[in-house]
């Protein structure tokens, strides 16, 4: 008797239901031309299965909502803050910790801090928001991926990585206008890719040959970790913990959205080590976000962190995380759909350009794949292409992300049982044009139609 293959086990027992339901396809037609067929004007009561991001939307645990009752809501000095800032340094090894209320919020004060006009700021991939940020300060941001990250279907390992002869040539282009060069860990944009701690450690040794400082996008520093841990035998006998801290050691300073991998709703931060940047970024930050100790949040945000930063480095955890978003990858597959390999640790990347080469660039073929996902099965993924980059799309993918700790492996399978069916039909899915947008981030809020 064969023996059925063991399910992912989510490593937590739920206490706290909150019901879901699904609308019928009738209210799912006129709801999605309502919301001009950009699922972000979606109300979520009409969403099955919320895959749009990972971002804040992930469940906390009992420890955190422990710790939440225990925060101290003072305006200045709270006991949350020193218990926040112990364990950021503790993991990043930086000793200036400001609190904001999101990653961005970060950014925004690095970018008016650190950028004028005129300037280039490289990455391996920018973030949409980083991209924004830096280009409202007037400065251009500039994405150098690897070379291997091109080649969706290829199996390399580390295809978050920086190319670092295009580092070098563009340092050299651009000499004396680079303020800063951030390194995202994992490569969200492409598909959630790890990025290896000697690319890392390349890119900082180009960089202070130049006196130019390097940041990370530490969003998801826990998943890269899990991922150099688990694809690099050299790594394999250090714990998450320890790789995270070796990668952040090579860093000038860190942004991070605490809505990925701090396990929070709400919440960010910038660790700097450089006393005096920190003081600049402080007085920049205080007249936006709020009190140095606090940065937009409340004493419960900044315990909920702490405890969240911990717990994000169990290995069980980070185990079931990478699993699941492997099987949804696989089932997708295995129905047609193909997704950008490897799978990474947040997300699933559909390539709708390959799965829809009948529908063109301009035509938005992930959004039209999203909208058809949506139609069929009440799923809400988001595109990744160019509705939200423009020319400076690397691709047309529809990102089905996970939420930490939400939904189990049942959920997945329906995610997978859904595509199919959108897979067996998707030589008839139309394009779409765009009927108003905003100059900024106009994914967030424009009106399509379908063509
Ligand atoms: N950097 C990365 C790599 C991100 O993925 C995000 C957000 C940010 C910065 C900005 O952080 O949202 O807290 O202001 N990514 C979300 C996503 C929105 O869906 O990927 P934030």
């Amino acid at each position: 008797m064969d023996l059925p293959p063991l399910p992912i086990i989510e490593p937590f027992r739920i206490r706290t239901v909150e019901p879901i339901k699904l609308t019928t396809r009738e209210q799912r037609e006129r709801l999605l031309a309502e919301a001009g067929h950009n699922l972000f004007n979606l109300a979520s009561r009409h969403v099955l299965l919320d895959l749009l991001t990972d971002s804040g939307t992930g469940a906390m645990s009992t420890e955190q909502w422990a710790a939440m009752m225990r925060a101290d809501e003072a305006y200045a000095g709270a006991a949350s803050f020193f218990r926040f800032e112990e364990v950021v340094q503790d993991i990043t090894g930086m000793a200036e910790v400001i609190p904001t209320h999101q990653g961005r919020a970060a950014e925004n004060i690095l970018c008016q801090v650190l950028l004028k006009p005129g300037d280039v700021v490289l990455g391996n991939t920018h973030f949409d928001t980083t991209r924004a940020h830096i280009e409202r300060a007037g400065a251009e941001a500039v994405d150098l991926p690897a070379p291997e990250a091109e080649d969706t279907r290829s199996a390399f390992d580390f295809k978050g990585n920086m190319d670092l002869d295009r580092l070098v040539a563009d340092l050299d282009a651009h000499a004396g206008k680079v303020p800063l060069v951030i390194v995202t860990i994992t490569n969200n944009a492409l598909g959630g890719h790890p990025v290896h701690p000697d690319n890392v450690r390349a890119v900082k040794e180009i960089c202070a040959a130049r006196g130019i400082p390097m940041f990370l996008d530490a969003a998801r520093f826990a998943e890269n970790a899990a991922f150099i841990r688990r694809r690099d035998p050299a790594w394999a006998d250090k714990t998450e913990k320890q790789i995270a801290r070796e990668i952040f050691d090579l860093a000038d300073g860190a942004l991070m959205s605490g809505k990925k991998d701090a396990m929070v709703n709400i919440g960010g931060f910038a660790a700097v080590r450089d006393p005096d940047l920190a003081r600049r970024l402080r007085e920049t930050g205080v007249v936006i976000e709020g009190f140095p100790t606090y940065g937009g949040l409340s004493g419960r945000d900044l315990d909920a962190m702490a405890q969240g930063l911990r717990e994000v480095l169990d290995p069980d955890y980070l185990d079931y995380r990478l699993a699941t978003v492997r099987y949804l990858s696989r089932g997708l597959e295995e129905y047609g759909l193909p997704t950008v390999q490897p799978a990474g640790g947040h997300a699933v990347f559909i390539d709708a350009r390959a799965a829809l080469p009948h529908i063109p660039p301009e035509q938005f073929p992930a959004q039209a794949l999203a909208c058809a996902l949506y139609l069929e099965g009440g799923i809400r993924g988001v595109e990744i292409g160019t509705l939200m980059f423009g020319d400076a799309a690397h691709g047309d993918l529809l990102r089905l992300a996970l939420p930490r700790r939400v939904y189990t492996q049942s959920h997945v399978d329906y995610v997978i049982a859904i595509a199919a069916r959108v897979a067996l039909r998707k030589d008839e899915l139309r394009g779409l044009r765009i009927v108003r947008q905003s100059e900024r981030l106009r994914h967030f809020t424009a009106e399509l139609a379908p063509l």
